[in-house]
């Protein structure tokens, strides 16, 4: 794709989902040509990642903006850093840990699906990686529901699940069925349709969807096993292994991800910014 102040090439990551956008270097200003050439190939591709970039706070910040408003994120504690940035992190200062999910694997979720409006999107910028694991598994919610059973889809009709984020137990493992009464949760169509691509996409995760609304204990558990064993089959996933300077985004409204277990004892430091949510439309 050529443009007349920039080229760029979008080449794909994997048959599943995902693209490299290569030829920007985000510390430059980006035109506005080239920033559309970017948002299409993310309404397409459900992730872009840009490798070797070496971006301060303001630098991912800006791009970030691009998308849409950002959600706060301000860690108080680490001198200087600005709202709307977050970091996902193991490392501690003063013995505090500065950022969020540190440790661990994490199981599917989309991010912020307990919460009325949901985050459209989100990206990470890796600053240090650990030597093995750490990977970010993305699934693409399309291509899960599109390739459904026609009775399962006729099921979902306008089914409704909620989604709950337990802070309070280990948020990267369901370990309970109890739901605390002041944990963020919020009830949304089990498929939805995506704003920018009009296209329909499973909206339930492992992690954060406890129950399909109105069906009794053993159906809800039943098609909520059925459709995160379908969605998270092999032929849906990418599996992103991270490098130092890569700043990759998803999509939080038609893909899912998880994380791979990794050393604790080894420095995982990732730059987050959060995009700001939007109303579900049910499909
Ligand atoms: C997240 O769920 O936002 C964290 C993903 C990761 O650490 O790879």
């Amino acid at each position: 794709m050529t443009t007349a102040t920039q080229s760029i090439e979008v080449r794909r990551l994997s048959p599943a989902l995902g693209a490299e956008i290569i030829g920007v270097d985000l510390r430059e200003p980006l035109s506005g040509e080239v920033f559309e050439q970017i948002l299409h190939a993310w309404h397409e591709n459900l992730v872009v990642l840009l490798r070797n970039q070496d971006l301060s706070e303001d630098q991912q910040w800006e791009f970030g903006r691009r998308f849409g408003p950002l959600a706060g994120g301000h860690i108080p504690e680490l001198e200087g850093s600005r709202e709307g940035i977050a970091y996902v992190s193991n490392v501690r200062k003063d013995g505090k840990l500065i950022g969020i999910l540190p440790d661990g694997e994490m199981q599917f979720h989309s991010d912020q699906c307990y919460r009325e409006l949901p985050s459209q999107g989100s990206m990470l910028h890796a600053i240090t990686i650990p030597s093995a694991g750490g990977d970010t598994l993305f699934a693409n919610c399309y291509s899960a529901y599109d390739t459904l059973p026609r009775d399962v889809k006729q099921r979902l009709v306008g089914l409704r699940a909620r989604q709950v984020y337990d802070y309070n137990l280990n948020p990267t493992q369901r370990g309970t069925r109890e739901i605390a009464a002041d944990v963020p949760t919020w009830v949304h169509p089990v498929v939805r349709i995506h704003p920018a691509t009009g296209r329909k996409a499973l909206y339930v995760s492992r992690l954060m969807t406890s129950r399909i609304e109105g069906l009794a204990e053993h159906e809800s558990d039943q098609l909520l096993n059925l459709l995160f064993d379908h969605v998270e089959q092999a032929q849906f996933i990418y599996s992103h292994a991270w490098q130092k300077g890569d700043v990759l985004m998803w999509d939080n409204r038609c893909a899912l991800h998880a994380r791979t277990n990794f050393d604790p004892a080894e420095t995982r430091l990732m730059r987050r910014i959060t995009l700001m949510g939007e109303p579900v439309v049910a499909g």
